[in-house]
């Protein structure tokens, strides 16, 4: 089976800027050919300097930021100013003040998490509420799923993905659920109930970027990407596909086989 593209970096910085132009590229293909671009974000800490770097002024003038949507990937299931949100790490990085990008508020779709929570409801609520906007506002593929233009991502220790963990129904769950409400991760920290999209979602995306950085990712990279594949044990396979691209840094690719190396753009 066809594997991602690999691409390794010198190191985070390097990272940074790949995936910063990967981005702009990407949503600069979905607005030229359907006038708009859906992007998923992720949390986790690989992606700051990402977001900081789109608001920079090396990239922010590159895209008309009104005609991108920013969704979540995933989220910790706490409100915006937790400091455990990636709700909040996205505002506190690119929509900072700072960055200068003029998002139309209209165009963030966070999960209604502090609708949630208004209504004395769970992640599987808030999970059930955000596939309806989804559904509402991508485009869908054959079988009715939508379709994000790029979907960031990172790889936890544990190997998973999005907030799909080791052992998760999700990693060979039928579609729907478009998303689901997750409860608090055992192999992952925050120890936090989650709210995330399907890996479905991932498998059908236009396009997909995954961004590992750091020797301690190392042995986990080394797992996902040379290692027998075993998704319920290493859910970050699943965007191990064809059309994906994986950018690490030397130190996150330091484990990785001689002849899988060799591949890396
Ligand atoms: C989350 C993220 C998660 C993240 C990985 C890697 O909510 O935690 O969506 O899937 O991408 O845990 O995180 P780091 O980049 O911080 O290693």
């Amino acid at each position: 089976m066809a594997g991602p593209r690999i691409v390794v970096v010198a190191g985070e910085d390097e990272i940074a800027r790949a995936c910063a132009d990967y981005t702009c590229r990407a949503m600069e293909r979905a607005i030229a050919e359907r006038g708009r671009a859906h992007l998923a974000l992720t949390g986790g800490s690989t992606p700051i300097a990402l977001y900081r770097a789109l608001g920079s002024a090396a990239f922010r003038d590159r895209l008309d930021w009104g005609s991108v949507d920013l969704w979540w990937g995933d989220d910790r299931f706490v409100p915006f100013d937790h400091p455990a949100s990636n709700v909040g790490l996205v505002q506190d990085t690119l929509l900072d003040r700072d960055s200068g990008i003029a998002m139309p508020a209209g165009n963030v779709h966070p999960f209604p998490i502090p609708e949630a929570d208004a209504a004395g409801e769970g992640p599987g609520w808030c999970a059930t509420r955000y596939a309806e906007q989804l559904l509402a506002a991508l485009p869908l593929d054959a079988r009715g799923l939508p379709v994000f233009d790029l979907v960031l991502l990172g790889v936890g220790p544990d190997g998973h993905f999005l907030s799909c963990f080791p052992g998760s129904p999700l990693v060979d769950a039928p579609a729907p659920p478009v998303c689901a409400g997750v409860p608090a991760p055992t192999t992952a920290s925050p120890h936090i109930p989650r709210v995330t999209c399907s890996p479905r979602l991932t498998e059908n995306a236009r396009d997909v970027l995954v961004m590992v950085a750091g020797a301690g990712k190392a042995a986990i990279v080394a797992a996902v990407l040379a290692g027998a594949r075993d998704p319920h044990r290493y859910p970050s396979q699943l965007a191990a596909r064809e059309g994906a691209t994986w950018l690490l840094d030397s130190s996150a690719a330091a484990g990785l086989p001689a002849d899988v190396r060799a591949t890396a753009g």
